[in-house]
C-alpha cells in the first residue's frame, strides 16, 4: 500500500518537473506516460467500441453516466458533476483520453473522477482494493468507444 503511494508521489513529480517520460506497471502491463498523456494501447490493440459502451454504462464497472452526460439517450440518468462528453473526440486524443481513463489525477491532481487502471486508492470498495476497476483491455474498450462521440456537425 505505502509503497504503491510512493510510486505516484514519484511518477507526479515528475510529470510536474516537465519530463516527458514516466513508465508504469499496473498489473503486469507497461505503459508510458508522455506529457500526461499515454500514447499507447495498454493491450497493443485498439478496443471494442461495443464492449466498451457496455462497460460505460454498467453500473459495477465504468458507471460514468453517475457523472457524464453522453449520447446515451436509451438510459435515463446522467450525472452533471463531470463535463458533457458529447464530442469528446472532437476535443481529445486516443493518448489523452487513455491518461484520462488509467489515472485522472495525473492531469488532475483534485478530480473526483476514479482512476480506473490505477492500484492502491483510496475511497474504493473492498473488492477493488488491490485490483483495477477496469481490466486493460475493458479501458481500450471504453477508450474506442469514446472515439465514437464526434459532434454531428
Ligand atoms: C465520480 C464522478 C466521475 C465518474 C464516475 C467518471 N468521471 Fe470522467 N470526469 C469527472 C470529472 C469531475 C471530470 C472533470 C475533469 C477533472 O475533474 O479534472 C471528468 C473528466 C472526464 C473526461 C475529460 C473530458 C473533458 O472534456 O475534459 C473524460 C474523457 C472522462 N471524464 C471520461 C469518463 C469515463 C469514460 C468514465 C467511465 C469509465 C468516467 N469519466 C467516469 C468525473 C467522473
Amino acid at each position: 500500500m505505502k509503497l504503491t503511494k510512493l510510486t505516484f508521489a514519484v511518477t507526479a513529480a515528475v510529470v510536474a518537473g516537465g519530463v516527458t517520460f514516466a513508465a508504469q506497471a499496473v498489473d503486469g502491463v507497461t505503459f508510458k506516460i508522455v506529457d500526461g498523456t499515454i500514447p499507447e494501447s495498454l493491450t497493443g490493440k485498439s478496443g471494442d467500441p461495443v464492449n466498451g459502451k457496455k462497460v460505460v454504462v454498467g453500473r459495477k464497472k465504468g458507471n460514468c453516466l453517475a457523472c457524464h452526460i453522453m449520447p446515451i439517450p436509451e438510459e435515463q440518468f446522467h450525472g452533471l458533476t463531470g463535463p458533457d462528453l458529447h464530442g469528446v473526440a472532437d476535443r481529445m486524443d486516443e493518448a489523452e483520453l487513455r491518461m484520462r481513463i488509467v489515472d485522472p489525477k495525473v492531469v488532475s491532481f483534485d478530480t473526483m473522477m476514479p482512476s480506473f487502471y490505477r492500484t492502491g486508492q483510496h475511497r474504493v470498495l473492498e473488492k477493488f482494493q488491490g485490483k483495477t476497476i477496469l481490466s486493460a483491455q475493458e479501458v481500450e474498450d471504453v477508450i474506442a468507444y469514446l472515439m465514437t462521440l464526434k459532434d454531428e456537425s
